[in-house]
């Protein structure tokens, strides 16, 4: 039977906890802040929630450190406050997503205490090797975040791999026990009625047998013999076919370092093991591979990112929509303009909300949040910013060393929404966990509620536009001036109605250019933002058009 593919036509909103509204006073974002902003949430035309990590945790590396799969965290409302939020999501239609953190856990984990102390069934839980005779570690791997791959455990006597954190031990995916582990936890939410899972790095649960050093990457050695490893298919599909073939559910993967070629390989419809993927070359246009290796943006290079996905998924597989999430810098800094920032705000809003798939926003990106500059490095919490700080640039000056890292740093998009322009932004009535940014007097959802021309509006508008409109579901998609270095000038086709995207990406006018085959006098333009067109595109211009035949 013909699954019915639900998410297809939704937005999704993503929520990291620990920043989007405290509702106890305790100074950390919860469920109970969560439950006061469901309508707010539903307002935007999002139908669904992404839940950041919100489980028991030590907070290593903000959630993603998990010590216990079957709960949820005290101080963000336990169970009963997430009892709440499921079913203020369902009454309301809105479906809500966890997070499924299964390529490591956190080093308080129940089984990794057991596993060090090589008590059973837990021994082979995770990946452990002696040290070697000539005291070198068990290969060369870097982890993502803090050095070397492998920490020496001194009750165990041997060294574990960690791909993240010192405090995030990798678990032994090729043990069938770890797998049943790993289905026991899905149906346990899903029988509690979540409609899904964000899969964290979930192509690097299988490392290559043997674990091989790597000779081929410069930075991230190790890579190559565990991003889409050995296994990786075999082990999605068995979690497919055991548990997610059951519900009503759908997935979504992060895969970083994936191509569209390689990508069907989990998501085609037919054949994939899973429905969606978040993919970051499409945040590489102003940096390699990492933000912490910045080049200055290029407009082409993210509309061949955009475009490659469009092209390379159509009719075989649905494409996950993104600008921002919790892992990099805010996009109005990146890719737009501060200078600009409500016009920039918008069309980068316009970018990507007309393209085929499922958009997702991230907290205070529907406001045109900045990025975050604190004044020193000491302000820092995120354990990569921490470790990025003091191995790197280290003959630069101060100065230069910090804004590297307001370039970079996951932090400058973790500081708490801001909600209006009272104390903490109205985030908290406590002290707040973390700093929140000094532009909150004047970027704020109270203020642009109360602006008709807010970006916060603007999002609203777009929002239900993209719903209305058919070609945004089926239409064929076309970038018309690849090589244009200031136009992203995009079209979705179906019959009946074609849709062009005009963005200008420039901070000067730039002459409007549109496909020959289009014809403007009969075109209806439904979206902006400025007034009064012209053929001239003003800075960061951003038009929708329709021609209905
Ligand atoms: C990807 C998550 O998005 C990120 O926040 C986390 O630090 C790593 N995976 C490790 O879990």
């Amino acid at each position: 039977m013909e699954r019915n593919r639900w998410y297809k036509d939704m937005v999704f909103y993503q929520i990291w906890p620990r920043s989007f509204k405290d509702g106890n006073g305790d100074g950390m974002g919860d469920l109970w802040g969560v439950l006061e902003k469901l309508d707010y949430i539903q307002s935007l035309g999002c139908d669904g929630i992404w839940f950041s990590p919100i489980y028991p945790s030590p907070g290593a590396d903000c959630g993603y450190d998990i010590a216990d799969y079957m709960d949820i965290a005290p101080e963000f409302g336990g169970m009963e406050a997430f009892g709440q939020v499921l079913e203020g999501c369902h009454r309301r239609g809105m479906k809500l997503l966890m997070d499924l953190v299964v390529n490591h856990t956190s080093d308080e984990h129940e089984w990794f205490q057991k596993s060090r102390r090589r008590i059973e069934p837990y021994t082979d839980y995770y990946i452990w090797r002696p040290a070697r005779p000539d005291g070198k570690l068990p290969n060369n791997w870097d982890s993502n975040f803090e050095g070397k791959a492998w920490t020496y455990d001194e009750v165990r006597g041997e060294y574990y791999l960690h791909l993240f954190a010192v405090k995030q031990p990798d678990l032994n995916m090729d043990n069938p026990l770890v797998r049943e582990e790993v289905k026991k936890i899905l149906r346990f939410w899903l029988d509690m009625g979540v409609d899904g899972f964000r899969e964290d790095v979930i192509t690097y649960i299988s490392k290559k047998e043997g674990l091989p050093n790597d000779h081929l990457f410069p930075i991230y050695k190790g890579m190559p013999h565990y991003n889409h490893g050995p296994h990786i298919h075999e082990y999605l599909a068995e979690f497919k076919r055991d548990v997610f073939d059951h519900y009503d559910c759908f997935t979504l993967a992060e895969a970083p370092l994936v191509w569209p070629k390689q990508a069907l390989k989990y998501i085609d419809e037919t054949q994939g093991q899973i429905d969606m993927m978040i993919q970051f070359q499409s945040q590489c246009a102003d940096c390699l591979f990492t933000d912490y290796l910045p080049m200055p943006f290029s407009l082409r290079r993210m509309k061949h990112a955009f475009s490659q996905w469009q092209y390379k998924l159509a009719g075989r597989a649905w494409n996950m929509l993104y600008l921002e999430n919790h892992d990099h810098p805010r996009i109005i800094s990146r890719y737009g303009s501060e200078r600009y920032w409500k016009e920039s705000g918008k069309t980068l809003a316009v970018s990507y909300l007309f393209q085929q798939g499922t958009p997702f926003l991230y907290q205070g990106q529907e406001i045109g949040m900045l990025n975050w500059q604190p004044e020193n490095a000491e302000m820092y919490e995120d354990v990569q910013t921490r470790y990025n700080y003091a191995h790197s640039n280290l003959k630069k000056t101060e100065k230069v060393r910090l804004r590297k890292m307001w370039r970079s740093s996951r932090d400058s998009a973790r500081t708490p929404v801001q909600w209006d322009d009272s104390a903490n932004a109205g985030f908290t009535t406590g002290t707040p966990w973390f700093y929140v940014n000094e532009n909150y007097r004047e970027i704020n959802v109270a203020a642009q509620e109360s602006d008709p021309d807010s970006i916060l509006h603007f999002y609203r508008k777009a929002i239900a536009l993209r719903k209305t409109l058919k070609s945004v579901r089926y239409g064929t998609y076309r970038d018309h001036f690849p090589l244009h270095s200031k136009l992203y000038v995009y079209s979705r086709e179906t019959e009946g109605e074609h849709l062009l995207v005009v963005c200008s990406f420039a901070d000067k006018p730039v002459k409007m250019k549109i496909p020959r085959s289009f014809d403007l006098a009969s075109a209806e333009l439904l979206l902006g933002n400025y007034e009064n067109n012209s053929s001239i595109l003003r800075p960061y211009e951003c038009r929708v058009y329709r021609v209905q035949q």
